[in-house]
């Protein structure tokens, strides 16, 4: 049935395929580093920068340390400008006691985070129930809602300058 020739022809057609992909395998290695040999010094201390940087950073928006803290700022505090600048805040939060994109902000200083009737907090948020927002905690949780509160719903980049925050929450307070 097979004569030799056509079993030498597959066997090297085998091989041949074997070959190339052996050699495939070690240039493209070569090139892109997958192996042991290629995560030397140069990647490993690519990473550890970049590790380094995020914890920094988050270390930072998280305590507000770069900052001034609230008692520094509230002196100056502006309810009238506050106002201004929740227009930033409008089109997800009510302050009429209704919820919407957000819950209503009705009382917000020193109400219990997370207990808005009615409203499906995120996990993130439900695993700081309990305590009152203080103007200090809303400063630090506006400067960077995602920073404070891992995985919440409040898609906002925050308000990065001291005193736009300090505002707000002067404007907040009046909220009954
Ligand atoms: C894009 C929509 C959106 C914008 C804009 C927004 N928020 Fe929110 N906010 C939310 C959502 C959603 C939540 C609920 C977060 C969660 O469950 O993780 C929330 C939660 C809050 C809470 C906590 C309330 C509670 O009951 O615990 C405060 C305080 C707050 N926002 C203030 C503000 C202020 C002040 C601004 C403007 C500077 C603002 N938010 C802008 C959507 C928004």
């Amino acid at each position: 049935m097979f004569d030799t020739m056509t079993v030498v022809k597959a066997g090297g057609g085998v091989c041949g395929a074997l070959l190339l992909f052996l050699f495939g395998n070690w240039a493209a290695e070569s090139i892109y580093g997958f192996g042991e040999s290629a995560k030397g010094e140069g990647g490993a201390q690519a990473y550890t920068v970049a590790v380094a940087d995020a914890a920094a950073t988050t270390t930072a928006a998280t305590t507000g340390a770069a900052d001034p803290t609230y008692a520094d700022v509230a002196a100056k505090a502006d309810a009238a400008a506050g106002e201004k600048t929740f227009g930033k805040c409008k089109s997800c939060h009510h302050i009429d006691g209704t919820n919407a994109t957000g819950p209503h902000l009705n009382g917000v200083v020193g109400r219990p985070r997370a207990t808005a009737d009615g409203f499906a907090y995120s996990d993130g948020m439900m695993s700081k129930k309990g305590d009152a927002w203080t103007p200090d905690l809303i400063y630090i949780f506006l400067k960077s809602p995602k920073a404070y509160v891992a995985g919440t719903k409040m898609s906002f980049a925050g308000l990065p300058d001291p005193q736009d925050r300090a505002n707000v929450i002067a404007y907040l307070t009046t909220l009954k």
